[in-house]
């Protein structure tokens, strides 16, 4: 029997023409842009997932929640659904706020109610039991909005993203598809990660157990940060789920949840969300939303904390935990089992998520079959290719002169000697195209830099070369490319040509002219250089040959994998 009293909508859902007379009455209220997590938590409170919570928290709710996983009214409820903004614009109760996605549509009317503080110490201390800096969430806190606010909401629309959008079911939804599947038991599993083996074996065993539905609901809002993404983990659920699991009696639905990582508190909230959604059943294995290890290398909970704490609230939960032990494989057996069960003295293997990727995959190896499913592994071969074909950005900075230009073309065409794919952006060429009509003001070096770095983080991200060369004077701008590119891919070399031989060289005849004044702000005569403080590689032009510069560029590249040696 799937629980009739939760889930739902709850939120005032508006459609038709009183939609768009709200929408027409938004556009002249105090507008907030919501932040990615926030939507996503308002998205499962206008679709009832977190019911019985049908706004933000106002100040009881919220207080109580931390202090005792309780909303005021008693229920059980572990984690702070609350919006935060920042002290502007300023809001008086009674005030109406249009609440905005990332792109500035409306999603929802917002009557305040409440405004109050919050101390991100006391709920980091609270909710995930830690206050480390390396726990995701107090490492995300502190670029919240120091202000709560609350009031009843009104929905006009809820983001509605198209991929994969036949799997992004309501609860409403949800229940429906598993009631037509005729299961009077419902055991749900919550994933962030690839459906590997471990994870199959879990799920039909507790299918198995309870002798009903499988609800398999991964969460696709926020995970921890550097987990697979949802896009490449998607396309494995539905492959392994259409060839390995029984159509008839399991549903692949994908969950909008912003996890927090934090272990028991978040285990017994999916429990409570998947209630929602229709679960009797719900399997909390071994460490349920861990973040990882703490900044002394310590896991941030123990292995069984999240099954204590929600065995400690079974009885008013309204959904059964099926709980694990660690699933490990046993190859002389070719069977998985709880590590407790393993004979005495037999072979185990298990992979970590950091040996999966840097043992096989940045390797190029393929994903062993009795850890991962051949088209699981096949997925994520190509989400993570070895080093040598994903992109990497070579940053040449100096003064005028150096010799970046001259240096990077022959970087460029010794990467495509070697089959890499590389695009060159020298910053004089950028400025007839992408930067036309910038001059030579801070702003308008900072703009033309973070063009470059832009089109740069493109081309990387697709997996090719960029190789830029521009002044680029300042350090600040720099730092914000690497940034975009990803520190790990960014290698900034400094061509430390001294300004006297630059001056000597004079290929342009550019200082002649500097030094006449007909040239105002010139980079080294009138206008600033700010030379980088640890560059990836610093080359001086001086006796060395642009192509033994390019040549220690390569072997630099060559040595961290991002080129293969020759022949
Ligand atoms: S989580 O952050 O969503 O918990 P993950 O997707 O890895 O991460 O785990 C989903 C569920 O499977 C959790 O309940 C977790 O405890 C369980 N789980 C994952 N791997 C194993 C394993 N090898 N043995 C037992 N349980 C596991």
């Amino acid at each position: 029997m799937l629980i009739p009293p939760y889930g739902g909508r709850l939120v005032h859902l508006v459609a038709g023409a009183e939609r768009l007379s709200l929408l027409e009455r938004a556009r002249r209220l105090p507008a907030l842009q919501l932040s990615p997590r926030t939507l996503c938590d308002l998205e499962l409170l206008a679709t009832g997932a977190f019911s019985p919570l049908d706004r933000f928290m106002g100040q009881a709710d919220y207080a109580r929640v931390l202090a005792d996983m309780r909303l005021d009214s008693g229920a059980i409820f572990p984690i702070p659904i609350v919006l935060r903004v920042s002290a502007d614009p300023p809001l008086a109760p009674g005030d109406e706020v249009a609440l905005r996605d990332q792109r500035n549509d409306v999603i929802a009317l917002l009557r305040v109610e409440e405004q109050f503080g919050w101390n991100p110490e006391r709920e980091a201390r609270a909710v995930l039991g830690t206050t480390d800096p390396r726990h995701p969430l107090v490492a995300e806190m502190q670029s919240w909005g120091e202000r709560c606010l609350s009031g009843p909401l009104t929905v006009l629309s809820l983001p509605r993203p198209a991929d994969f959008a036949q799997l992004r079911l309501t609860p409403a939804q949800v229940r429906a598809r598993l009631s037509a599947m005729g299961y009077s038991r419902v055991v749900a599993f919550q994933t962030r990660n690839p459906l590997h083996r471990a994870h199959e074996e879990l799920t039909r065993r507790a299918a198995d157990t309870v002798g009903g539905a499988l609800l398999i609901h991964p969460a696709v809002g926020l995970t921890r940060p550097g987990d697979v993404d949802h896009y490449s983990r998607v396309r494995g659920y539905l492959s392994v789920v259409e060839r390995y699991y029984d159509s008839r009696r399991t549903l692949l639905s994908l969950i909008p949840l912003a996890m927090r990582m934090a272990g028991p508190r978040e285990a017994l909230w999916h429990a409570l969300i998947r209630r929602n959604y229709g679960a009797s059943h719900f399997i909390v294995g071994r460490d349920h939303a861990g973040p990882g290890l703490d900044s002394h290398g310590q896991p941030f909970y123990g292995p069984r904390e999240a099954q204590e704490l929600v065995a400690r609230y079974a009885d008013e939960l309204g959904i059964t935990m099926i709980r694990f032990g660690e699933l490990v494989y046993l190859p002389d057996e070719d069977r998985y089992v709880e590590r407790d069960e393993a004979p005495p003295g037999a072979r185990i293997f298990t992979l970590t998520g950091t040996q999966v990727r840097e043992e096989y995959l940045a390797r190029g190896q393929a994903l062993p079959t009795w850890f991962t499913r051949p088209e699981v592994a096949a997925i994520l071969a190509q989400a993570y290719p070895p080093r040598h074909r994903q992109g990497f950005c070579v940053w040449f900075t100096g003064l005028s002169g150096a010799g970046k230009s001259t240096l990077a073309d022959v970087l460029t065409a010794l990467l495509l000697e070697r089959g890499r794919q590389s695009t060159l952006l020298d910053g004089d060429i950028v400025r007839t195209h992408l930067s036309q009509g910038l001059g030579y003001s801070r702003e308008d070096r900072d703009a033309n830099v973070l063009r470059i770095g832009f089109v740069a983080s493109e081309v990387v991200r697709h997996g090719g070369a960029a190789i830029c060369a521009a002044i680029s004077p300042y350090r600040a701008a720099r730092n914000a490319v690497r940034q975009m590119v990803g520190n790990e891919r960014f290698v900034e070399v400094y061509v430390d040509t001294p300004l006297e031989v630059c001056e000597q060289r004079d290929t342009k005849g550019l200082y002649a002219r500097a030094r006449r004044g007909e040239l105002p702000a010139f980079t080294g005569v009138s206008d600033p250089y700010e030379a980088p403080v640890s560059p990836e590689l610093r080359l001086s032009t001086v006796d060395t040959p642009p192509e033994e510069g390019a040549r220690a560029i390569m072997a630099w590249l060559e040595a961290r994998g991002f080129v293969l040696p020759a022949g």
